[in-house]
């Protein structure tokens, strides 16, 4: 972003920036916690779940792409040392259960975090409205994708085998 645009924009580049690499810190943080999940042996998870764990993690991957290519455009460095993932995020990493089979606290656990994700970019798409559309679009595409997310989480907690619960 120029110079002019800074002003025209009314915008605080590098405050937005801050913001976007929490928000990777927060999708590093996520995807860890889903890659997890995701090593719940084949049998043990219901085939449906078990794609739906799949399609988060590529999202949040997704959007950690999407978050650093922004901010390489408006300047800034993305995130680049893990260090900082835990230190930045907005949301609290939640460490899956030790049991790879504990499906109802693992569901429990990627809602609070996409609950947290979400408020987190509702702010950002807040500070952004109006000043900076690009930003203020691709947040909000983020943001309809972490809504997919909860809810689909949402109704495998719901939909849990008796035996899970
Ligand atoms: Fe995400
Ligand atoms: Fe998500």
């Amino acid at each position: 972003m120029g110079k002019t645009s800074r002003v025209i924009a009314d915008l605080d580049v590098d405050a937005l920036i801050e913001e976007l690499n929490r928000a990777i810190a927060d999708e590093w943080l996520a995807i860890a916690q889903y890659w997890y999940g995701s090593l719940a042996p084949e049998q043990t998870m219901n085939p449906v779940v078990k794609e739906a764990i799949k399609k988060a993690l590529d999202d949040e991957r997704e959007h950690v792409n999407e978050l650093a290519e922004r901010i390489l455009e408006l300047g800034g460095t993305p995130l680049k040392n893990p260090d900082q993932w835990n230190q930045l995020a907005h949301c609290k990493y939640l460490e899956p259960p030790n049991k790879l089979t504990d499906l109802r606290k693992f569901l429990q656990d990627a809602l609070k975090g996409e609950e947290c994700a979400m408020k987190a970019y509702n702010e950002i798409a807040k500070l952004t409205f109006g000043k900076d559309h690009i930003t203020y679009q691709l947040i909000v595409h983020i943001l309809s994708e972490e809504a997919e997310h909860e809810e689909m989480f949402e109704d495998m907690l719901e939909n849990l085998p008796c035996d899970f619960k």
